[in-house]
């Protein structure tokens, strides 16, 4: 039983695998969170909490005549607000009489089999009856507000997920002013912080920053997760690495403006909250109405933070991923933006598709540039029918003859923008938001359709529906440009106005669900000018999202070792494109791209028809490698084995769950003359097996060739030798030492395989 409740119904224990999580309501009706952590046996955890009169820390008024209690002070699960808890609030109202308090007192319980439902939102699923629901109800006493904390139990996964779900129960309609998904206290310990930050081209790096006592805010504030902040957050033990201390995630499964607060208060107690960003968020609710939060998937690891990834991949490749291509094996593709921009017509893609075929890729995707007449970033997004000036026959043809390649076709499009150099805003301006009076707010010279109107979705679904069934399209691109800005639905009255953020990702969600829903086998990728929009939520309907604009292999390592601490390297879309690279003219070998891009789904991004011959061979030799080793690749378990710029090179492991086989990748990014050897211990083996090593590397033959160079025996020998073999535990405590490599960005691959 993953969630067990004590005989008076007031203490609640929920067990994971490995952890365990527990909350209490004490005798003034309040729900005290009590420990999240290590095993714990069966404890009631309430002696470890010390309640006192704390000066300046009011006490609520059930609690007269005792001075020793105070909201302000006690770890709680979820908080109430305009009542004497200074700390940061997940919760926020104004009452129908004004007032902006609310006191959560316990009501009742449930247990329910299964996970419960949030509608009309992603959330995590449950397969076969893997979970159970705890179904916690609280009340204003004053104004009779409910809210309802849900939590999901996945007890062999060690992952449990929280939303909340208010209910107006009282006379009056009320505005919500704030809506978290969840908060927590922890009265003990002192913790880092780990948040994902950064921009256009640079998205998710982690960034780790102790909490002290202020209150640290990551947030998006741009209608979309953005690149600037993930919404995802670890709070960590200040001694933590990948593989010692205890870690806690919370990923908002939610791709609109979030916000995440971690407090340490007065006393050294840390509060961390997440949900719907508060600010320009007030969300009318008439009696009876319901307000459904985003939800939030917790996972702890007493085991350091790569257990805490491992966790996170494992919930969202089993129980976010919907698609087909959950488990199915995807296809390496080549997208033709790099290639050709939008400069293109019928024969020079394809031309870009024989090259393609060529290389031993299995789709050919064509990307901006297909519709209205779109030469430029100027015009025509809305205008869904394709230009024929550029495409003659259209894209069934096309789609046609690119199939008679034996290649699969796939598109882009960004379907929630539109230009105003359009059929579509001609014919629609009120389409778009924006406020009346104020002229638009333009990005990438295009404007935000409002999601929040169902016609808007309406026209969209059937005109792109239109084009993905007209030709066999077998997979697709959606792309989003730009933040969100001119919030304003006419169709709402004004005191609606603060929901429409909201709505406009609702109204997403209901599109792409219907996308899904109308096309099961058609593969989805995200997109938001690379990683802008790279979420949990998106991938219940994409199983893979573009990760970065940046295509070049060394700044997307710090790229793609960030978003691998939550996501799984199945949903990190990266490719190998041109040297010199198009976003920093940084020129490196197609092998080391290769690895990097091999880091994730896998593809390429150039023109075939500029690789030299001998490229060409390497790329070929790359795509079979991938292909061979795709499960490993894709689903193994992962481990980070080297920080950003903590050395000179980066490294990182995938090992079969089964202990069968490991990759081994390693990028130099620094080179450097009489350098450290690099030496990497492996992870993830079995210790008592012996493994065979393989050497996949490409040293450049004019630099095994100067003359001075001390390591070229050495080296020779490393990438030469045949039939070497291991024992597990002397490459997990020993490791593995890599001859000095000289060179631009040279990267290697090791590959080890349990002997029979
Ligand atoms: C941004 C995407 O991230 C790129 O890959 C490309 O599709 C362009 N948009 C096209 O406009």
């Amino acid at each position: 039983m993953s969630i067990i409740v004590n005989g008076s119904g007031t203490l609640f224990t929920l067990k994971t695998l490995h952890s365990v999580y527990q909350m209490k309501v004490d005798d003034r009706g309040f729900l005290r969170h009590l420990y999240y952590g290590n095993e714990i046996g069966e404890e009631d955890m309430s002696f470890m909490h010390v309640d006192y009169d704390r000066s300046f820390s009011p006490n609520p008024n059930c609690a007269f005549p005792v001075r020793g209690y105070s909201l302000d002070v006690i770890p709680q699960e979820y908080t109430s607000c305009g009542l004497s808890d200074y700390r940061v609030s997940s919760f926020g109202v104004i009452n129908g009489d004004g007032s902006s308090a609310a006191e959560f007192h316990f009501v009742s319980y449930e247990i329910r089999k299964g996970k419960y439902q949030i509608p009309a939102q992603p959330a995590v699923f449950d397969e076969g009856g893997e979970s159970e629901t705890l179904a916690i109800t609280l009340e204003d006493p004053v104004t009779g507000l409910q809210i309802e904390l849900l939590y999901g139990v996945f007890e062999a996964k060690d992952v449990i997920t929280r939303a909340v779900r208010i209910i107006n129960h009282t006379k009056e309609p009320i505005f919500l002013t704030k809506a978290g998904s969840m908060s927590i206290d922890f009265a003990y310990g002192t913790f880092d912080l780990i948040g994902f930050h950064g921009r256009h081209t640079l998205e998710r790096v982690a960034e780790r920053t102790p909490i002290e006592h202020n209150v640290k805010v990551i947030r998006s504030r741009r209608g979309q997760s953005s690149h600037q902040h993930n919404p995802f957050v670890i709070l960590c033990g200040r001694d933590a690495t990948e593989d010692f201390g205890e870690c806690y995630g919370f990923m908002l499964v939610y791709s609109g403006n979030f916000r995440a607060e971690a407090e340490m208060d007065q006393f050294g107690s840390t509060r961390l909250t997440l949900g719907i960003e508060p600010e320009n968020f007030r969300w009318k609710l008439e009696p009876e109405e319901v307000f459904d939060t985003p939800e939030v998937i917790l996972s702890y690891s007493s085991r350091g933070l790569a257990q805490l990834s491992r966790n996170y991949h494992r919930i969202i490749r089993q129980n976010i991923i919907r698609s087909k291509y959950r488990y199915a094996r995807r296809p390496v593709l080549l997208n033709s933006w790099e290639g050709s921009y939008f400069d293109f017509d019928e024969k020079s893609l394809l031309k870009l598709a024989e090259g393609a075929r060529d290389l031993g890729a299995d789709l050919f995707v064509l990307d901006d540039g297909w519709f209205g007449v779109r030469n430029d970033d100027n015009s025509s997004l809305g205008d869904w029918f394709v230009n024929e000036d550029k495409i003659k026959g259209g894209l069934p043809a096309l789609v046609a003859k690119v199939n008679d390649l034996g290649l699969k076709f796939g598109i882009w499009v960004e379907p929630e923008m539109v230009n105003e150099d359009s059929d579509l805003f001609r014919e629609h301006p009120d389409w778009a938001l924006q406020i009346p009076g104020r002229g638009p707010v333009r990005g990438r010279n295009q404007l935000v359709l409002n999601m929040s109107k169902p016609e808007v979705r309406d026209h969209i679904f059937n005109m792109i529906s239109k084009v993905l069934k007209e030709s066999n399209i077998e997979y697709v691109k959606w792309d989003v440009n730009r933040n969100v800005a001119d919030l304003y639905n006419e169709q709402l009255s004004p005191d609606r106005q603060g929901e429409v953020a909201h709505r406009h990702i609702l109204g997403v969600y209901e599109l792409l669900e219907r996308f899904v829903t109308a096309f099961p086998d058609i593969l989805f990728e995200g997109c938001s000018g690379g990683g802008g929009r790279f979420d949990a939520a998106m991938m219940y309907y994409y199983p893979q999202i573009w990760c970065s604009d940046d295509t070049d292999a060394i700044p997307r390592l710090a790229i793609q070792h960030g978003t691998s601490f939550g996501y799984p390297i199945s949903t990190i879309g990266a490719h190998v494109s041109a040297s010199p690279n198009h976003q920093t003219g940084r020129i490196t070998p197609i092998n080391t791209r290769a690895v990097v891009a091999m880091n994730g789904t896998f593809g390429y991004e150039l023109d075939p028809a500029k690789l030299t011959e001998e490229e060409k061979t390497q790329v070929r030799e790359q795509i079979r490698f991938f292909k061979e080793h795709y499960e490993l690749i894709q689903n193994g378990s992962y481990y980070r084995l080297t920080g950003i710029g903590e050395s000179y090179f980066e490294a990182w492991e995938q090992a079969s769950e089964d202990q069968g086989e490991a990759l081994l990748s390693i990028v130099i990014t620094d080179t450097q003359p009489n350098a450290q050897l690099i030496h990497v211990k492996l992870k993830g083996l079995d210790p008592a097996a012996r493994y065979s090593m393989e050497v996949h590397a490409d040293v450049d033959e004019r630099i095994l060739a100067i003359p001075d160079y001390p390591g070229t025996s050495q080296l020779k020998e490393f990438l030469d030798q045949e039939g070497r073999s291991y024992q597990g535990a002397a490459l997990m405590s020993g490791g593995v030492t890599i001859p000095w490599i000289m060179g631009n960005y040279p990267a290697l691959q090791l590959y080890f395989k349990k002997a029979e």
